[in-house]
């Protein structure tokens, strides 16, 4: 049976943490649909056609990956996706609590569902949108943690 895999986030923008994550994801799952949050009453810095299109660009050269997004209850888009497994990243033990509270209470909302966590390469283990995000706007360095057309995206909007 083909597995699918689903990673859903902000990715406000996407880093090379999450890129990461998802070529670890690529060995382990036919297809890894990355979709992207669309909540109503979240500020974000990047719209959500924004954060679409940096999505599709970096994740070109992945052909197993499925660019999407989503809105309301996870558990309810999984169901809608015929998905039953959901990619999460743990960075350091600081995630374990906020990424067991979501599992769980996912996993109470539907018993059928999987929470998979994989862990990126060490360098990236500090990598975070919300820091990708602050050092953009003071104007920092940001090229060891994000694509490059992310880094483009980050100079218009914050220049
Ligand atoms: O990149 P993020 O912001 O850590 O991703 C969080 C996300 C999008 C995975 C989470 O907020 C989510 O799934 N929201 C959808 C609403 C939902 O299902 N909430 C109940 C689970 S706690």
């Amino acid at each position: 049976m083909p597995r699918t895999v689903i990673y859903p986030g902000s990715f406000d923008p996407i880093t090379n943490g999450h890129v990461d994550l998802i070529r670890r994801a690529c060995s382990l799952f036919d297809t890894v649909v990355v979709s992207a949050l669309n909540n109503s009453r979240k500020k974000y810095a990047f719209s959500l056609k924004e954060r679409l299109g940096l999505l599709r660009a970096v994740l070109k050269p992945f052909p197993q990956v499925e660019v999407d997004s989503f809105s309301g209850l996870l558990v309810d888009y999984l169901r809608a996706k015929k998905a039953s497994v959901v990619l999460r990243g743990l960075r350091a033990v600081s995630d374990l609590e906020y990424e067991f509270q979501m599992a769980s209470m996912n996993r109470s909302l539907w018993p059928r569902m999987e929470t998979v966590f994989l862990m990126p390469e060490e360098r990236y283990v500090y990598t975070s949108s919300t820091m990708v995000r602050e050092i953009a706007s003071m104007g920092g360095d940001l090229s060891a943690h994000v694509p490059a057309q992310v880094l483009h995206a980050l100079k218009k909007k914050f220049r």
